[in-house]
């Protein structure tokens, strides 16, 4: 873990020199040989080549056999010089990994196919990282990884997407589709502030808590200012919180709630203690959560159990985010245009790099930047507007996972087996 750590200190650093120094140029370099590895390689091959020529020979049948067989020796080496979220998009004929219309924990409004979405492209790319691969999802030896678990996902809807996507991820592997289930028998809403889905064959649960902010949201007391109509209290974690504490692994996410519209516009303001902070402006309030959930993981959370993950902001591609124009498209753009960057992933980078528990942030910005084909866009359950910030499944969604697996193997597997 303190290796994966002092690794990823070193990859942010490298990724925002690399991004500050970054030219049109470049990236379409980065295109084209993107485009090109995608017609000569295929994975395994390529990672064979840059394990050779950067001398981590060594490390490959390791993590193979780590992915393939389960339970196996050390992935430790595997990290020095692999920072995951710095590569393309190449295409590979072994995805998608499911059919959400066969996945009963798709929500219609993420299935863009079964929605009547045509091309096809967008379901058949896979994330290569530039000095390493994501082995191919093996689904047996993940069910057995988990067994016994609890996989605990907080956030918005987009939590929600990728809770979705874990659950059909895993239920590939599934022999009895009804030993799946929700806990509760409820159905999947938007408002629905728990689901949890039990795999019963292997003992384990994938949930779901809707906290959009992360902390606490209340009701403002009757004497304040008029247009005061809520308060988030920036000091105090959601009061479902509680909930949170017994997962063996946690995955939050927040940001996209974070907009004057959903805020002042809805007349919620900032609270800290009983003083209510008008002026605040969101970035502030926005750290300010973040901190008081940093320190809610470090004195709540035993990490020696539970492995902490945060993921950075999704990124959107509006064409016109007011006039709610958006335009999807059939391949990933060649750039990123910008939209690698985010005051949110940055505030999230900081406030964990200063945390002096272990926390992996997913830093999935800029692997998303480009995947302006992936957005569900009018082939969602409301077909009359068009969205530009949520992602179809299969899809963007699926990479995240795939990356959280890696992570999770890397750490379960005993270094000194
Ligand atoms: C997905 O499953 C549905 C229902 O079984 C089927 O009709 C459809 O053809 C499948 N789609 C793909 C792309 O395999
Ligand atoms: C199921 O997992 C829990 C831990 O999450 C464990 O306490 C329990 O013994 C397991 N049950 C079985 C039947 O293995
Ligand atoms: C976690 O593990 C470390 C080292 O093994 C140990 O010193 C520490 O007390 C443990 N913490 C908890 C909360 O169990
Ligand atoms: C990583 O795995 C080891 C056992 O292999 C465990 O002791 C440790 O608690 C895990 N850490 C996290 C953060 O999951
Ligand atoms: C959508 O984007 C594609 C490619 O980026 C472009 O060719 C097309 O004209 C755009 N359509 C609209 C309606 O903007
Ligand atoms: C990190 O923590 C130190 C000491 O608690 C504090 O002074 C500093 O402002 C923090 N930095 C960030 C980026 O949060």
């Amino acid at each position: 873990m303190i290796e994966i750590m002092n690794h990823f200190n070193r990859s942010v650093s490298f990724q925002r020199r690399a991004s500050s120094f970054s030219s049109p140029r470049a990236n379409r370099k980065n295109w084209v040989s993107r485009v090109f590895r995608g017609l000569i390689v295929i994975g395994s091959v390529i990672s064979f080549c840059l394990a050779l020529g950067a001398g981590y020979i060594y490390v490959l049948p390791n993590l193979t056999q780590a992915f393939y067989g389960y339970g196996i020796s050390k992935v430790d080496g595997y990290w020095d010089g692999c920072n995951i979220f710095d590569g393309s998009w190449v295409l590979n004929d072994g995805y998608p990994l499911y059919n959400a219309s066969e996945c009963p924990f798709a929500e219609q409004g993420f299935n863009c196919l079964g929605n009547g979405r045509r091309d096809k492209y967008y379901l058949r790319w896979r994330w290569k990282p530039k000095n390493c691969d994501i082995p191919r999802f093996n689904v047996q030896s993940i069910l057995e990884m988990l067994r016994d678990k609890r996989i605990v996902f907080v956030g918005d809807s987009m939590s929600r997407t990728q809770w979705e996507s874990l659950i059909c991820l895993l239920m590939t592997g599934v022999e009895d589709k009804r030993s799946v289930y929700e806990i509760n028998g409820n159905k999947i809403t938007k408002q629905i502030r728990f689901l949890g889905v039990r795999f019963s064959s292997f003992n384990f649960t994938v949930e779901f808590f809707r906290s959009v902010f992360l902390v606490q949201h209340n009701w403002a007391a009757k004497h304040g200012p008029k247009r005061v109509r809520s308060t988030l209290k920036l000091d105090k974690l959601d009061d479902i919180s509680n909930q949170w504490v017994n997962a063996d692994v946690l995955i939050f996410n927040s940001g996209q709630w974070w907009v004057p519209g959903k805020l002042f516009g809805t007349g919620c303001y900032f609270q800290v203690g009983n003083s209510l902070k008008l002026g605040m402006s969101i970035d502030t309030a926005f750290r300010t959560a973040l901190d008081t959930w940093a320190s809610w993981v470090e004195t709540m959370i035993n990490t020696n159990r539970t492995h902490v993950f945060f993921r950075t902001f999704e990124p959107s591609h509006w064409s016109d985010q007011t006039l709610r124009l958006c335009n999807v498209t059939h391949q990933p753009m060649p750039e990123a245009g910008g939209r690698d960057q985010s005051l949110f992933s940055d505030t999230i980078l900081e406030v964990v790099q200063n945390m002096t528990v272990p926390v992996t942030v997913l830093h999935i910005t800029s692997m998303s930047a480009f995947r302006s084909d992936a957005h569900v866009g009018t082939w969602s359950d409301n077909p009359s507007v068009s969205d530009c910030s949520h992602w179809c499944l299969p899809g963007v969604p699926d990479s995240w996972n795939e990356i959280v697996l890696l992570y999770l193997l890397a750490n379960y597997t005993d270094p000194l087996q």
